[in-house]
Protein backbone atom coordinates (compact mmCIF):
# COMPACT_ATOMS: atom_id res chain seq x y z
CA UNK A 1 0.00 0.00 0.00
CA UNK A 2 1.38 3.37 -0.51
CA UNK A 3 2.83 5.59 2.13
CA UNK A 4 -0.21 8.53 2.80
CA UNK A 5 0.60 8.95 6.10
CA UNK A 6 3.39 9.50 7.99
CA UNK A 7 4.48 7.15 10.93
CA UNK A 8 2.85 7.73 13.97
CA UNK A 9 5.24 7.92 17.32
CA UNK A 10 8.20 8.46 15.73
CA UNK A 11 11.35 11.00 14.43
CA UNK A 12 10.51 13.68 11.96
CA UNK A 13 12.26 16.01 10.22
CA UNK A 14 10.73 18.38 8.00
CA UNK A 15 11.94 20.83 5.28
CA UNK A 16 10.27 24.14 4.73
CA UNK A 17 11.08 25.19 1.39
CA UNK A 18 9.19 28.33 1.53
CA UNK A 19 9.19 30.27 -1.48
CA UNK A 20 12.22 29.06 -3.30
CA UNK A 21 12.84 26.78 -6.14
CA UNK A 22 11.24 26.36 -9.67
CA UNK A 23 10.39 22.85 -9.86
CA UNK A 24 13.83 21.66 -11.43
CA UNK A 25 15.69 22.87 -8.99
CA UNK A 26 13.30 21.24 -6.42
CA UNK A 27 14.00 17.75 -8.05
CA UNK A 28 17.85 19.01 -8.17
CA UNK A 29 18.10 19.71 -4.56
CA UNK A 30 15.87 16.22 -3.91
CA UNK A 31 18.67 14.39 -6.10
CA UNK A 32 21.18 15.75 -3.90
CA UNK A 33 19.55 15.13 -0.59
CA UNK A 34 18.75 11.53 -1.71
CA UNK A 35 22.40 10.33 -2.95
CA UNK A 36 23.66 12.45 0.76
CA UNK A 37 21.22 9.78 2.64
CA UNK A 38 22.08 6.89 0.69
CA UNK A 39 25.71 7.15 1.17
CA UNK A 40 25.47 7.48 4.62
CA UNK A 41 24.25 3.63 4.64
CA UNK A 42 21.47 2.59 6.88
CA UNK A 43 20.16 5.14 8.99
CA UNK A 44 17.78 4.93 12.20
CA UNK A 45 14.12 5.11 11.35
CA UNK A 46 12.33 8.28 10.84
CA UNK A 47 10.09 10.62 8.17
CA UNK A 48 11.39 13.21 6.53
CA UNK A 49 9.49 15.65 4.79
CA UNK A 50 10.13 18.27 2.24
CA UNK A 51 7.68 21.21 1.93
CA UNK A 52 7.80 22.75 -1.48
CA UNK A 53 5.96 25.22 -2.58
CA UNK A 54 3.12 24.10 -4.77
CA UNK A 55 4.05 24.20 -8.18
CA UNK A 56 6.88 21.66 -7.24
CA UNK A 57 4.83 19.02 -5.46
CA UNK A 58 3.99 17.10 -8.66
CA UNK A 59 7.67 17.13 -10.55
CA UNK A 60 8.85 16.52 -6.88
CA UNK A 61 6.47 13.57 -6.36
CA UNK A 62 7.66 11.78 -9.30
CA UNK A 63 11.07 11.23 -7.44
CA UNK A 64 10.20 9.90 -4.43
CA UNK A 65 9.62 5.87 -3.57
CA UNK A 66 5.72 6.68 -2.17
CA UNK A 67 6.21 3.90 0.53
CA UNK A 68 9.77 5.11 1.64
CA UNK A 69 11.22 7.80 4.76
CA UNK A 70 11.34 10.56 2.48
CA UNK A 71 7.68 12.14 1.50
CA UNK A 72 6.16 15.53 0.86
CA UNK A 73 4.61 17.92 3.02
CA UNK A 74 2.66 21.65 1.56
CA UNK A 75 3.17 24.59 3.03
CA UNK A 76 -0.58 25.62 3.76
CA UNK A 77 -4.07 24.02 2.80
CA UNK A 78 -7.72 26.06 2.43
CA UNK A 79 -10.10 24.43 5.32
CA UNK A 80 -12.17 24.28 2.47
CA UNK A 81 -12.32 20.81 0.45
CA UNK A 82 -13.54 23.05 -2.89
CA UNK A 83 -15.43 25.91 -4.04
CA UNK A 84 -14.78 30.24 -5.07
CA UNK A 85 -11.61 30.55 -2.93
CA UNK A 86 -9.74 32.11 -5.60
CA UNK A 87 -5.53 30.96 -5.44
CA UNK A 88 -6.29 28.56 -2.16
CA UNK A 89 -5.55 24.72 -2.10
CA UNK A 90 -7.21 22.30 -0.22
CA UNK A 91 -6.60 19.18 1.17
CA UNK A 92 -7.71 16.71 -1.10
CA UNK A 93 -5.56 18.13 -3.72
CA UNK A 94 -2.47 18.14 -1.51
CA UNK A 95 -3.70 14.07 -1.19
CA UNK A 96 -3.70 14.16 -5.08
CA UNK A 97 -0.45 15.99 -5.52
CA UNK A 98 1.28 13.35 -3.34
CA UNK A 99 1.48 14.98 0.46
CA UNK A 100 1.52 13.16 3.35
CA UNK A 101 1.39 16.33 5.50
CA UNK A 102 0.61 19.93 5.84
CA UNK A 103 2.22 22.95 7.63
CA UNK A 104 -0.47 25.34 9.12
CA UNK A 105 0.12 28.27 11.09
CA UNK A 106 3.37 29.03 10.47
CA UNK A 107 4.26 32.10 12.08
CA UNK A 108 5.03 34.08 8.85
CA UNK A 109 1.92 33.00 7.39
CA UNK A 110 0.09 34.41 10.94
CA UNK A 111 2.24 37.67 10.45
CA UNK A 112 2.01 37.68 6.36
CA UNK A 113 -1.12 36.59 5.55
CA UNK A 114 -3.11 37.22 9.27
CA UNK A 115 -3.73 33.75 9.59
CA UNK A 116 -5.88 33.43 12.84
CA UNK A 117 -5.94 30.85 15.43
CA UNK A 118 -9.82 30.01 14.28
CA UNK A 119 -8.33 29.53 10.97
CA UNK A 120 -5.63 27.62 12.00
CA UNK A 121 -8.09 25.24 13.90
CA UNK A 122 -10.32 25.21 10.63
CA UNK A 123 -7.44 24.07 8.24
CA UNK A 124 -6.44 21.72 11.13
CA UNK A 125 -9.89 19.82 10.61
CA UNK A 126 -9.93 20.06 7.12
CA UNK A 127 -6.06 18.22 6.97
CA UNK A 128 -7.19 15.71 9.17
CA UNK A 129 -10.57 14.96 7.35
CA UNK A 130 -8.17 14.45 4.26
CA UNK A 131 -5.89 12.18 5.87
CA UNK A 132 -3.16 14.69 5.89
CA UNK A 133 -0.65 15.03 9.13
CA UNK A 134 -1.22 18.52 10.60
CA UNK A 135 1.89 20.39 11.44
CA UNK A 136 1.08 22.82 13.83
CA UNK A 137 3.30 25.85 14.24
CA UNK A 138 3.13 28.02 17.65
CA UNK A 139 5.99 30.31 18.92
CA UNK A 140 5.64 33.71 20.49
CA UNK A 141 7.81 36.80 18.96
CA UNK A 142 10.26 38.99 21.05
CA UNK A 143 8.10 41.19 22.11
CA UNK A 144 5.79 38.71 23.92
CA UNK A 145 9.23 36.72 24.90
CA UNK A 146 10.46 40.09 26.89
CA UNK A 147 7.08 40.30 28.44
CA UNK A 148 7.49 37.36 29.81
CA UNK A 149 4.30 36.02 27.86
CA UNK A 150 5.60 33.32 25.89
CA UNK A 151 3.77 30.52 27.97
CA UNK A 152 0.68 32.79 27.61
CA UNK A 153 1.01 32.92 24.23
CA UNK A 154 2.10 29.33 23.78
CA UNK A 155 -1.44 27.92 25.68
CA UNK A 156 -3.67 30.69 23.53
CA UNK A 157 -2.46 29.10 20.42
CA UNK A 158 -2.66 25.21 21.09
CA UNK A 159 -5.83 25.96 23.41
CA UNK A 160 -7.67 27.38 19.87
CA UNK A 161 -6.65 24.19 17.83
CA UNK A 162 -8.03 22.16 20.33
CA UNK A 163 -11.21 23.71 20.90
CA UNK A 164 -11.69 24.47 17.29
CA UNK A 165 -11.43 20.43 16.85
CA UNK A 166 -14.14 18.81 15.11
CA UNK A 167 -15.32 15.52 17.24
CA UNK A 168 -14.52 12.88 15.38
CA UNK A 169 -10.62 14.84 15.69
CA UNK A 170 -10.11 14.72 19.33
CA UNK A 171 -7.47 12.06 19.62
CA UNK A 172 -6.49 12.46 16.41
CA UNK A 173 -2.20 12.67 15.86
CA UNK A 174 -1.20 15.81 16.26
CA UNK A 175 2.60 17.44 15.10
CA UNK A 176 3.15 20.85 16.72
CA UNK A 177 6.20 22.31 15.92
CA UNK A 178 7.22 25.02 18.86
CA UNK A 179 8.95 27.65 16.31
CA UNK A 180 9.85 30.99 18.35
CA UNK A 181 9.80 33.47 16.26
CA UNK A 182 12.97 35.40 17.04
CA UNK A 183 14.33 32.27 16.34
CA UNK A 184 13.30 31.72 12.57
CA UNK A 185 15.75 32.55 9.60
CA UNK A 186 17.48 34.67 12.60
CA UNK A 187 20.71 32.99 12.83
CA UNK A 188 20.14 32.90 16.78
CA UNK A 189 17.99 29.38 17.44
CA UNK A 190 17.00 28.96 20.80
CA UNK A 191 18.77 26.64 23.43
CA UNK A 192 17.70 23.27 24.35
CA UNK A 193 16.01 24.04 27.60
CA UNK A 194 13.91 26.75 25.88
CA UNK A 195 12.52 24.08 23.71
CA UNK A 196 12.47 21.81 26.79
CA UNK A 197 10.20 24.47 28.31
CA UNK A 198 8.18 24.68 25.39
CA UNK A 199 7.46 21.09 24.89
CA UNK A 200 6.37 21.02 28.11
CA UNK A 201 3.91 23.52 27.83
CA UNK A 202 2.21 22.39 24.82
CA UNK A 203 2.09 19.58 26.31
CA UNK A 204 0.54 20.45 29.62
CA UNK A 205 -2.34 22.58 27.12
CA UNK A 206 -3.21 19.06 25.53
CA UNK A 207 -6.01 16.63 26.67
CA UNK A 208 -4.61 13.63 27.81
CA UNK A 209 -5.97 11.76 24.58
CA UNK A 210 -4.29 14.55 22.51
CA UNK A 211 -1.34 14.61 24.91
CA UNK A 212 -0.49 10.75 24.56
CA UNK A 213 -0.13 10.85 20.98
CA UNK A 214 0.91 14.13 20.13
CA UNK A 215 4.55 14.92 18.67
CA UNK A 216 6.48 18.35 19.61
CA UNK A 217 8.83 19.51 16.96
CA UNK A 218 11.19 22.49 17.24
CA UNK A 219 11.98 25.07 14.77
CA UNK A 220 14.29 28.02 14.14
CA UNK A 221 17.85 28.45 12.98
CA UNK A 222 18.30 24.27 13.70
CA UNK A 223 21.33 23.39 11.43
CA UNK A 224 23.27 20.11 11.07
CA UNK A 225 25.52 21.18 13.83
CA UNK A 226 22.86 21.86 16.82
CA UNK A 227 20.30 19.91 15.39
CA UNK A 228 21.17 16.98 18.24
CA UNK A 229 20.82 19.69 20.84
CA UNK A 230 16.74 19.70 20.32
CA UNK A 231 16.47 15.84 18.94
CA UNK A 232 18.52 14.17 21.99
CA UNK A 233 16.02 14.87 24.03
CA UNK A 234 12.93 12.24 24.11
CA UNK A 235 10.33 15.03 24.73
CA UNK A 236 11.94 16.41 21.20
CA UNK A 237 10.70 14.09 18.18
CA UNK A 238 11.91 16.14 15.58
CA UNK A 239 12.67 20.16 13.91
CA UNK A 240 11.17 21.96 11.40
CA UNK A 241 13.90 23.83 8.97
CA UNK A 242 13.99 26.42 7.10
CA UNK A 243 17.17 28.02 5.15
CA UNK A 244 19.40 24.99 6.61
CA UNK A 245 16.78 22.70 4.17
CA UNK A 246 17.33 24.86 1.07
CA UNK A 247 20.97 22.53 0.01
CA UNK A 248 20.27 19.02 -0.35
CA UNK A 249 23.51 17.95 1.38
CA UNK A 250 23.83 20.36 3.65
CA UNK A 251 19.81 18.62 4.63
CA UNK A 252 21.12 15.64 3.95
CA UNK A 253 23.41 16.14 6.91
CA UNK A 254 20.63 17.74 8.95
CA UNK A 255 19.10 14.47 9.02
CA UNK A 256 21.93 11.92 9.21
CA UNK A 257 22.63 13.58 12.49
CA UNK A 258 19.16 15.03 14.11
CA UNK A 259 18.16 10.64 13.30
CA UNK A 260 21.69 9.87 14.92
CA UNK A 261 20.53 11.70 17.70
CA UNK A 262 17.46 10.32 18.16
CA UNK A 263 18.29 7.23 18.11
CA UNK A 264 21.05 7.23 20.74
P1 LIG B 1 14.85 28.77 9.66
O1 LIG B 1 13.27 28.71 9.45
O2 LIG B 1 15.33 27.36 9.86
O3 LIG B 1 15.39 29.38 8.40
O4 LIG B 1 15.10 29.60 10.87
C1 LIG B 1 12.50 27.87 10.27
C2 LIG B 1 11.05 27.91 9.84
O5 LIG B 1 10.56 28.95 9.39
O6 LIG B 1 10.36 26.88 9.98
Amino acid sequence: LPKTTVSPGGALIAGNWKMHKLSSEAVETLRQLQSCLAEAGPLPAGDVLICPPFTALWALRASLDPSGPLGLAAQDVHWQDQGAYTGEVSAPMLVDAGCRAVLIGHSERRAQAGETDSQVAAKTNAALDAGLMPIICVGETLEQRQAGETDLTLKAQVKAVVDGLADQHRSAELVLAYEPVWAIGTGQAAVGADALAAAATIRATLPPQLAAKARVLYGGSVKATNVAEFMRHPQIAGVLVGGASLEGREFGRLVISGLKAKSR
